[in-house]
Parts: structure tokens; sequence; C-alpha cells
């Protein structure tokens, strides 16, 4: 992937599979509620790997010992609403005391371009770790600002969650973001000429909420 540094493609077959499933268009919303949610908690495992541990003291039932815990307390998550949303109790299971906050944002269908609607982070973005959660990275619009955004509030450590990735999001993430470091389940072919992800698995959100 040497295009692309600042990608990471997390290929588990659990996940191939869960995806090809979220992918179908006879794939009903409950199924493709409950796969978005199970494969945000896999790669949860994944984008937590390299989190700052601590030494900590501790009695087991036979001895003092010493042992690890997670260091960073601010970790928070970021879902991109609406369809962000679908990612963070997946998450929350892996990480259940972080605390989340929300950017609201849609693409206007012409010309692509995100509009913002609602901003809530918890205080001291400078010390904190931001996973933002969006499952599709089209153009990169939507994650670029709400990266924007995070930074205009002190942000310095943020990572990018998706589903489903297009070429075009990654590089203009690459020249807007290249600190932000982007995990995907799958790195797809490109955009079509309305926007949309190919292959992909059309518009996440309208498929999780069954609103268009
Ligand atoms: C979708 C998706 C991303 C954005 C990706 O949201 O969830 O936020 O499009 O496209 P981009 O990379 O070209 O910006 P949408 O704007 O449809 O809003 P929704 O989540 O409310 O459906
Ligand atoms: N947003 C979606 O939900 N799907 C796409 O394919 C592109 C943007």
């Amino acid at each position: 992937m040497s295009e692309f540094p600042n990608l990471t493609v997390i290929d588990h077959p659990l996940i191939r599979h869960k995806l090809a499933v979220l992918r179908a268009r006879e794939t009903s919303k409950k199924t493709f509620r409950e796969l978005v949610d199970e494969i945000a908690m896999l790669m949860g495992y994944e984008v937590t790997k390299d989190l700052r541990l601590e030494p900590v003291e501790i009695d087991t039932p036979l001895e003092h010992t010493r042992a690890w815990m997670v260091g960073g307390k601010k970790l928070t998550l970021v879902p991109i609403l609406r369809a962000g949303l679908g990612m963070v109790e997946g998450m929350l299971r892996l990480m259940p005391s972080v605390r989340v906050g929300h950017i609201g944002l849609y693409r206007d269908h012409v010309p692509l371009r995100p509009v913002d609607y609602y901003f809530k982070l918890p205080p001291d973005a400078e010390a904190r770790d931001f996973f933002v959660l969006d499952p599709m990275l089209a153009t990169g619009g939507s994650a670029g600002a709400a990266v924007t955004a995070l930074k205009r509030e002190g942000a310095t450590r943020v990572r990018l969650v998706c589903l489903v990735a297009a070429p075009e999001g990654v590089r203009r993430m690459l020249q807007e973001h290249p600190d932000v470091q982007l995990f995907t389940a799958a790195l797809d072919r490109e955009l079509n000429e309305h926007g949309y992800i190919l292959p992909g698995l059309g518009d996440a959100g309208d498929r999780l909420f069954g609103t268009r």
C-alpha cells in the first residue's frame, strides 16, 4: 500500500465475511445494523493496538504482582452523524468508559460538500486520543471536515475508523491530514459520478436507519 502510507486495511477472514453480507443488497436493516456493530468491534481490537500501557501493582489471590493497564484514560470516540452512530456500541463494548463526542455532517448531494449541523466534544481536546467513526470514506470531504473541526479544538492525536474507503478519499485525507492514521475494513475501487463508492454498500445511513 505504498501510495497510502496513512492507511491500514484490517483484512481478517471474519471481517471479510461480515463485509460481504453487509454489502449485499438483500441484507435486512436489522442484519445490517448488527454487522456494522460487529465489524466495528472487531476493528476496535486492531485500532487500539498501540495504546500506551502503564505498570500497576496488584494483589492476585496468591501474591503481589506487577501488571499492565491502558495508560491514556482520555480516549474519545467521535461518530460522524448519522452513519457513524452505528459503530459506537461495538467500540464501547471494548472500551466501556470512554467519552463519546458527536459531529453532525451531511453531504449536500450537489456538489457533495459536507454541511455541518452539530458539534459536541468533551473538554481537554489536546489531551485526548480521538477515534473518528464513519462507515464510509468516499470523497473524504466529511472526514476531512470532521478532523479539521477536531484540530480547531486542539486535538493532535486523531485516528479515523471506517468500514469501506475509496482511493479518492484516502488520497484527499493524505493531502489534508497526513498525520491522521486511517483504518478500513476494505479499500474499494472508485467513486461513481454521484460520489458513491463502487462496489461499496450503498448509502450506509439509509441502510442503518431506514430513512433517506
Ligand atoms: C455519508 C457517510 C459519510 C459521508 C462520506 O454520510 O456516512 O459521512 O457520506 O462521504 P464523503 O467522504 O464524500 O464526505 P451522509 O452525508 O450521507 O450523511 P448520513 O450519515 O446522515 O446519511
Ligand atoms: N456515503 C455512503 O453512505 N455511501 C457511499 O457510497 C458514499 C458516501
